[in-house]
């Protein structure tokens, strides 16, 4: 296992002022940190994943799902996978930064038709194995290389899902992402994001944004705190009803749960 895992000194090269970049250089910086998977305590590369055989794969997998998910974990993850897993059963499910899958293939599972979306092509490729394994069927996969390849997808979403993929870059760049995927989220549909709350950044020090990913994430080169405001603002003109809004877990994150109404 410990050769999967990615030094920190490996990302602190990587790390970059992403103020200074346009989108598209952003998601290739962002790509230096993201091909990165939770794995317990540690994280893992998916690019090293690829090579695991198929039992040690899905079993990485599902060791992953269970410790994220239950005993403490429960109130970061198991408490709306259990509120979620049936509401989405038919619904489809845009899962915008969809990592290793702990979310949607949880979701898929339940009946939810998914759609995976990810900046890191690894990260897709581990996805389309697991499903493969698991003999899911509801899915399809979309290569995010830049915020372009959002618009084959459909237009007629009922949930669109970021589970912490929206937090890692200058708020301009993710506005302009969400405004792409507000085109496939009609009124009526949901979105649903974690984030991390101002109180989180207050009680870490207020750390530039640069910075604070290294402290919250092992490195990401980009971490900015969100809160209702901000939310609304980054998807404005279109507004929303608030299904949920709450910190959680000590106020190390945030839940939106959005209703469009317009
Ligand atoms: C913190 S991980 C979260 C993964 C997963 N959603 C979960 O709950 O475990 C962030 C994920 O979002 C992806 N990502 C980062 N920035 C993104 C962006 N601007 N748009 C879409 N995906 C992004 C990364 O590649 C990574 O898979």
């Amino acid at each position: 296992m410990q050769d999967l895992i990615d030094g920190k000194s490996k990302q602190n090269k990587n790390r970059l002022n992403l103020r200074e970049f346009n989108k598209n250089e952003s998601f290739e910086i962002l790509r230096n940190k993201w091909h990165e998977v939770p794995a317990g305590n540690d994280r893992v590369t998916t690019k090293h994943l690829l090579d695991l055989p198929d039992k040690a794969l899905l079993d990485l997998y599902l060791k992953n799902r269970i410790d994220a998910t239950t005993g403490e974990f429960f109130s970061v993850r198991g408490w709306y996978h259990v509120l979620y897993k049936d509401i989405f059963r038919g619904k489809r499910v845009m899962d915008v930064g969809s990592g290793f899958g702990i979310d949607g293939i949880t979701f898929a599972q339940h009946g939810a038709r998914m759609t995976f979306v990810d900046i890191v092509e690894s990260n897709l490729e581990i996805l389309k194995r697991l499903c493969g394994l698991l003999d899911i069927e509801n899915v399809d996969f979309c290569y995010m290389e830049s915020i372009d390849s959002l618009s084959p997808l459909s237009k007629d979403y009922d949930v669109i899902w970021c589970q912490g993929s929206l937090i890692n870059a200058p708020f301009d760049i993710i506005r302009e992402e969400a405004q792409e995927l507000l085109e496939h989220l009609p009124v009526g549909g949901r979105w649903i994001e974690l984030a991390y709350p101002k109180a989180r950044w207050e009680r870490e020090g207020k750390m530039p944004f640069e910075q604070w990913g290294e402290r919250t994430d092992g490195g990401a080169p980009w971490m900015e705190w969100y809160d209702l405001d901000k939310v609304k603002a980054m998807l404005s003109p279109a507004q929303f009803d608030v299904v949920l809004y709450s910190n959680f877990f000590n106020d190390d994150f945030n839940w939106f749960d959005l209703l469009r109404r317009s």
